[in-house]
């Protein structure tokens, strides 16, 4: 049993971006938080991370067919990408979309997501730890569904 975990732009640089807003923890943490959980589980996590709106598309589409579920944060691409929403829709498996910072507390450009219609769940502004919830609402959902 496998879960996909997706990070977008700039999350490579977490611990040294913006701390007041994302804080010290690196991906590499973020990484073995989920793993960890993921693990107690049951479950294994394959994790990536890009940069470019493509590739995350590819990695989307990639993920039915191996995992159970996804848990994803699109970062800026949240409040723009199209393209990434319909690959969400395209896939029939569970997304749980997860933003580290509470993104309604912030800039009115970030109050929209152009992902959340079409995921399973959402979590925002708990911190890295959010990444935990996410994961292991994932896990809910995916044994409700009997996947
Ligand atoms: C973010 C919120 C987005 O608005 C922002 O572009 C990010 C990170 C978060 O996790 O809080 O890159 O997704």
């Amino acid at each position: 049993k496998r879960l996909l975990l997706i990070n977008g732009p700039n999350l490579n640089m977490l611990g040294k971006r913006e701390p007041d807003k994302y804080g010290r923890h690196t991906l590499q943490d973020v990484v073995r938080l989920v793993k960890d959980t993921a693990w107690e589980q049951g479950y294994e996590v394959e994790a990536y991370q890009s940069n470019h709106e493509g590739d995350l598309v590819d990695q989307i589409q990639r993920a039915e067919g191996g995992a159970a579920g996804i848990i994803i944060n699109p970062a800026a691409y949240t409040h723009s990408s199209i393209a990434m929403r319909d690959a969400v829709s395209a896939i029939s498996i569970p997304v749980i979309e997860i933003h580290i910072s509470n993104v309604h507390s912030r800039e009115e450009f970030r109050h929209h997501s152009m992902l959340a219609p079409v995921c399973a769940g959402q979590i925002v502004g708990f911190g890295i730890d959010g990444y935990r919830l996410a994961t292991l609402g994932l896990i809910k959902k995916i044994e409700d569904e009997g996947r």
